[in-house]
């Protein structure tokens, strides 16, 4: 049964108080607390097991490997991705999208291709597709989100061509909460013969992800905002692709052979991971995936959908708030401006009541200029949010805008 007291209960820092307040945490979407299970059972391997891996052939090097690969498969199996060769550890999902740009990227597109964006996208996946192009000089399309903040489909599908190479969209807004059809879009990219990453940051931390269902070329996500350390993330890859793929980066773990004359790369995933990766780091994802799983990406879905509505009407019952994505299908998060305090000034009057939000523009400028504004406020759910956090964060609104008033 899903107990969110009980969850509370796990998580050390939920029992902070701020200005002499109660901590109310509405900033999981841009890095979730940890529970003390994940720190312990690093600590623990830090302590007992640890070693560099993939390197040593004595007892702690090998049981550090053994960690460090067991982490990987239940990466795999949490994703459902076909095989453990297909889950590459990077530093976070922007490390990924950089990772496949710059091989992928930079192997497979020229100029006169084609590839589309939405406009929703965090600057992680604007920003690595600009540098390659000033290289390459291919093209970048970008599909409109509508005035709720859902995905164009008839416009992608007019921008989607021959030419298209790569579609890469979100799957969950960070600023919108809106869940995109990513389904669908990789159905349609496929036909057009365009390959598919999807930027999993803000989905695979609120529902079930299964890759061989959606059938994307290459999904990425990060660890810390799935309870985990940071310095964490993931790019999942489908092993076809990744064989063909040049390496991102030189150095140890990522050959078969080197000399001074030529070097030999190793098979995915070691190609793309070199030098000592971030090996506990990855154990501690492993962790957080193992807390999940044991409450149920279902039921943890389930419990945030449900808070997230409930969120989402309180604070559009607030005279003078605007709220920014209004999409039918959402996950964990709202943003929204009011007319009566700058977002800037609004967060800091928040935090004098214990109450932890994001305020700018998210990472996200052309979706805040697509809503006409320049910042927003952000409250985002995790697993341990409740009803209370909503109601103690109602009450802080409500005495802020008596505050400005
Ligand atoms: N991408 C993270 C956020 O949306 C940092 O806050």
């Amino acid at each position: 049964m899903f107990d969110v007291e009980k969850i509370r209960s796990d998580f050390p820092a939920l029992s902070l108080t701020v200005h002499g307040k109660p901590l109310i945490f509405l900033d999981s979407a841009a890095s979730a607390q940890k529970p003390l299970c994940v720190l312990e059972s690093v600590r623990e391997e830090y302590l007992n097991e640890y070693a560099n891996v993939h390197r040593g052939i004595y007892d702690l090097s090998e049981k550090a490997t053994l960690n460090f690969e067991h982490a990987r498969q239940k990466v795999r199996r949490f994703i459902n991705a076909a095989s453990d060769k297909e889950i590459i550890f990077t530093r976070g999902a922007t490390d990924s999208i950089n990772l496949v740009a710059y091989t992928w990227g930079a192997a497979n597109l020229k100029a006169g291709d084609e590839i589309i964006l939405s406009q929703a996208e965090h600057h992680s996946n604007i920003v690595p597709w600009q540098i390659l192009q000033q290289r390459i000089g291919f093209k970048i399309k970008v599909v409109p989100v509508d005035d709720k903040g859902d995905f164009i489909f008839e416009k992608y599908l007019d921008l989607l061509n021959e030419k298209t190479k790569l579609v890469s969209v979100l799957h969950v807004s960070n600023v919108l909460g809106t869940i995109f059809p990513v389904k669908e879009i990789i159905r349609s990219a496929h036909k057009a013969g365009a390959v598919v990453l999807i930027d999993g940051c803000q989905a695979a931390t609120h529902m079930p992800v299964d890759m061989q269902d959606i059938d994307c070329d290459f999904y990425a996500f990060s660890g810390h905002k799935l309870y985990g350390p940071t310095g964490i993330g993931v790019l999942y890859g489908k092993l076809a692709l990744l064989e063909q793929m040049p390496p991102f980066e030189g150095g140890g773990d990522m050959i078969k052979s080197v000399s001074f004359e030529k070097s030999v790369w190793a098979e995915p995933p070691a190609r793309f991971e070199a030098g000592t990766p971030a090996i506990m780091q990855a154990v501690g994802l492993g962790h957080a995936i193992d807390y999940v799983n044991q409450i149920g990406m279902n039921e943890i879905d389930a419990h945030e959908r449900a808070l997230c509505r409930k969120l989402q009407q309180a604070v559009g019952e607030i005279q003078g708030v605007r709220i920014i994505g209004t999409s039918d299908h959402k996950a964990a998060v709202v943003s929204f401006v009011t007319d009566f305090a700058h977002p800037q000034d609004l967060s800091m009057v928040l935090d004098q009541e214990g109450v932890a939000v994001r305020t700018g523009h998210h990472c996200a400028q052309p979706l805040h200029e697509r809503f006409g504004v320049s910042v927003s406020v952000r409250a985002s759910l995790g697993v341990y949010n409740t009803d209370n956090d909503i109601e103690g964060f109602i009450r802080a609104l409500d005495k802020a805008k008596r505050f400005f008033a």
